[in-house]
């Protein structure tokens, strides 16, 4: 029986091992990335025209000078997250601004190509192949070589040219021109549904050219544990990465995913329903949310070097509590200006739009402000006190306090969100 056990994932691992080098070696030519296209760099060669798949040669990339770049150049931005902790929130607060081109969980189809039914794989040969072919891909996509995700789209695009790729419309540049020319500029917030309806499949050429119309690139994913996991890209010269992480009580997390994944955690709902643990409960769906927390936090505060400048801590809750003051300490910590749009959307998005007109399109509404405590209303006692007892280090450590009794737990004027300032590693 063992043996044929381990047999198994032996044959698993390899598969994906092969199918990983064989996307690689399909892929194109070696991985190389020339200079990013930034105002400062346009007047080298005029490579900016060139079509990427052109530019592997090398030739044009020989003069790039790593320490000519400057503070003022390209910002990559990494939304570090994890499934319902308001990602989608905090990708909405830089999809919104106008310099920015967004992404919206792009490494959805490596998790899909490279391990289809281990959707959230713990085994740590799966973890080092989907972390490596992350950064491969993060940092194409930091490049705006947006054709080197084509290999990971089912099915495969034809042409440069797609209608399969995750969650298009959430990202505000691929519905507008020239990525799609069913919306002019007046039309500010383009619904993501319509944005699927009306523009055409997706042409990578002129979304490579969307990106690179803007200055910085941001990308949301909650497919990559922990900080740790990005040290190869925080210190590649030819990026500017910084990592914005985003946290929030894991009591929070558990309750709204109950709600919402039905299906992988039924037996959570089951316990809620029944008050009574089932034996066969799959610990690990809360046991690694608060494991990852803990060690990429542990990292990000101890300010490694490799991190100056680059690290910044966000809780929801005090997003949720103070969006536009939030906002701003990450826009600064970005080194970029807010525009008026982002500050228009927090305003149409959050507390200030409970008039009945204000159409609550995003799902990000729903989870915002008011609602940041409201699993404690949801939870019974004694899951919150499980969780406590998994995750005691991780509260601890950002400042979410445990309850002792169900009174307390379901006392609202009693905040269990302690105020707590992370001093940011500048
Ligand atoms: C950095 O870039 C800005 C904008 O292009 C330029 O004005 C400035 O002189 C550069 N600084 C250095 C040290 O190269
Ligand atoms: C792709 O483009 C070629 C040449 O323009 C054309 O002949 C072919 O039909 C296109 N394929 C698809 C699936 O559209
Ligand atoms: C995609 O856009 C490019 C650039 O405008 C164009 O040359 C190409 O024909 C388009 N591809 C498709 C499949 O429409
Ligand atoms: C809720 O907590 C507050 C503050 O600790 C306390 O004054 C109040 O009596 C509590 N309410 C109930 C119903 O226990």
């Amino acid at each position: 029986m063992q043996c044929s056990w381990k047999a198994v994932i032996v044959l698993a691992l390899a598969s994906i091992a092969i199918q990983y080098t064989a996307i690689r070696t399909l892929t194109s030519k070696p991985f190389q990335l020339c200079p990013l296209p930034s105002p400062q760099n346009c007047g080298l060669g005029g490579q900016e025209t060139d079509p990427p798949f052109e530019r592997g040669g090398g030739a044009g990339c020989e003069d790039y000078n790593y320490f000519t770049v400057n503070a003022s150049r390209k910002t990559h931005i990494l939304v570090l997250a994890t499934t319902r902790s308001g990602s989608s929130f905090v990708g909405q607060l830089l999809n919104q601004h106008q310099d920015v081109f967004y992404l919206f969980e792009p490494l959805y189809h490596v998790q899909t190509t490279l391990i289809p039914r281990l959707s959230h794989s713990r085994n740590a040969a799966d973890r080092r192949v989907m972390l490596g072919a992350s950064r491969d891909l993060l940092r194409s996509l930091y490049g705006c070589d947006l054709y080197f995700l084509e290999s990971y789209i089912k099915p495969p695009p034809t042409n440069h040219s797609t209608d399969k790729l995750f969650r298009r419309g959430a990202s505000r540049a691929l519905c507008q021109q020239p990525a799609c020319d069913a919306f002019g500029p007046e039309d500010a917030n383009v619904e993501e549904g319509d944005c699927v309806k009306k523009c055409a499949a997706l042409n990578m050429s002129l979304a490579t050219e969307a990106c690179r119309d803007k200055r910085h690139v941001a990308i949301k994913t909650v497919r990559v544990p922990e900080v740790g996991d990005l040290r190869a890209l925080v210190d590649d010269p030819r990026l500017n990465v910084k990592v914005v992480q985003l946290v929030r009580d894991p009591r929070g997390i558990l309750s709204s995913r109950i709600e919402t994944f039905r299906d992988t955690y039924r037996l959570w709902r089951i316990w809620r329903a029944t008050g009574r643990r089932p034996y066969n409960l799959d610990l690990s769906q809360l046991t690694v949310v608060c494991e990852d927390f803990l060690n990429s936090v542990t990292t990000g505060l101890a300010h490694p070097h490799w991190l100056k400048g680059k690290y910044m801590l966000l809780r929801y809750e005090d997003l949720a509590r103070n969006p536009l003051q939030k906002t701003k300490e990450m826009y600064d910590f970005l080194g970029l200006a807010m525009d008026k749009n982002v500050e228009e959307w927090i305003h149409a998005n959050t507390r200030g739009s409970s008039e009945p007109s204000a159409k609550h399109k995003f799902g990000t509404v729903r989870d915002s402000a008011a609602n940041a405590e409201s699993w404690r209303l949801k939870l019974s006692y004694d899951m919150v006190e499980y969780t406590q007892a998994v995750c005691e280090k991780a509260l601890l450590q950002l400042g979410y306090k445990a309850v002792r009794s169900a009174d307390e737990l379901k006392n609202m004027s009693l905040s269990l969100v302690q105020d707590k300032t992370f001093v940011a590693f500048l």
